[in-house]
């Protein structure tokens, strides 16, 4: 059906009323007889009349739409927390715009001020920065909702949901350690500026504080959530003949495939010769082909929560706090580690 550009006032005309009563009998209030409502109701539908969005959002100060950025749309980690994100803010009424950063924070200060201009009424964000490009956006208190990944100094006041990464790395690194006996153990995680690579880390050391296992700084690598990054470092890894690990906890499921990648082109086999652990599920693969034992956050929960405390933020609902939620992730046992399912 093509929209036409009819505007209240055609109608209006043709009907032979005023633009109030025009505008009364489309939003069905009250004040309008039946007869003139029907009449007004059938040349709107004759005309192919649409609302003039723009307009509409001027007069109710609101746009019904909220942004969601996130740092790579490929992943299905952040398609599941878009999909609870778009689920949640439709069963409300509200459209959700999308923005991929590709981690990269030019393009996030670009996106973050087009969705500020294009006046969402909200921003849910997985920042690949520190939180210092959205000073504009403290300053206004515009409702935003951190996802995913949080900031230093505990959000500056906004609610966030975010995966416990401490907790998830500190259980893959302990099973590698206490059952199949790893002492010689490397992590290939994402960004060091991101709290989700950082709590990696920290959960991971934490594990081989617990048994007595000293670390290797050189086995302690922060880059890229990309599968070539992964690729590269086990590459390395690899070659390095006289020191190298037996067992690797990739940061995220990128990683791990380009992990993968890298052994199958030295003859190397997962887990006989390497063990492999990592982050968030690749779930239609682990249908066809369980393999890789994961540290699987609930995404499409984080996506869901974090659009519920932002659409309180609009309605503006009196919240005082700010939420702090840490979702536990769940830990599933295949075989990459050395477990025979
Ligand atoms: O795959 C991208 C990673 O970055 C995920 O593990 C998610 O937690 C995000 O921080």
């Amino acid at each position: 059906m093509v929209i036409s550009l009819s505007t209240i006032y055609d109608i209006a005309k043709r009907a032979g009323v005023s633009p109030a009563t025009v505008s009364r009998a489309l939003n069905n209030q009250n004040l309008v007889k039946e007869e003139t409502r029907k009449k007004i109701h059938k040349i709107a539908e004759e005309m192919n009349y649409s609302p003039n969005f723009l307009a509409r959002s001027l007069v109710k100060k609101q746009t019904n739409t909220i942004a969601l950025i996130i740092s790579d749309i490929t992943n299905p980690f952040f398609t599941t927390v878009a999909r609870g994100v778009e689920d949640t803010a439709s069963q409300k009424g509200f459209n959700t715009i999308f923005c991929n950063t590709d981690e990269n924070i030019e393009k996030e200060k670009q996106y973050v001020n087009l969705m500020l201009q294009r006046r969402v009424d909200g921003i849910i964000i997985a920042s690949c920065g520190s939180g210092n490009n959205l000073g504009d956006i403290r300053n206004r208190n515009f409702p935003l909702v951190l996802v995913d990944r949080a900031f230093p100094g505990n959000n500056d006041g906004w609610d966030s949901v975010v995966g416990d990464s401490e907790e998830g790395a500190f259980l893959l690194t302990k099973h590698l350690i206490e059952v199949h006996h790893h002492q010689k153990i490397a992590i290939i995680s994402g960004p060091p500026v991101l709290s989700t690579s950082q709590d990696r880390v920290r959960g991971y050391l934490r594990a081989l504080r617990d048994y007595n296992i000293k670390e290797n700084p050189e086995w302690i690598i922060l880059g890229e959530f990309k599968e070539n990054f992964g690729y590269q470092l086990a590459l390395k890894f690899f070659q390095n003949s006289s020191n190298k690990p037996t067992a690797i906890f990739a940061g995220n499921n990128f990683i791990a495939i380009g992990i993968i990648r890298a052994a199958r082109e030295m003859d190397i086999e997962i887990p006989r010769d390497l063990a492999l652990v990592t982050f968030d599920d690749l779930e239609m693969a682990s249908y066809t082909c369980p393999f890789l034992t994961v540290a699987k956050q609930p995404a499409y929960t984080m996506g869901s929560m974090a659009t519920e405390f932002l659409l309180q933020r609009i309605s503006g609902e009196k919240i005082r706090e700010k939420r702090i939620v840490v979702l536990k992730p769940e830990i599933i046992i295949r075989k990459s580690c050395g477990c025979s399912q």
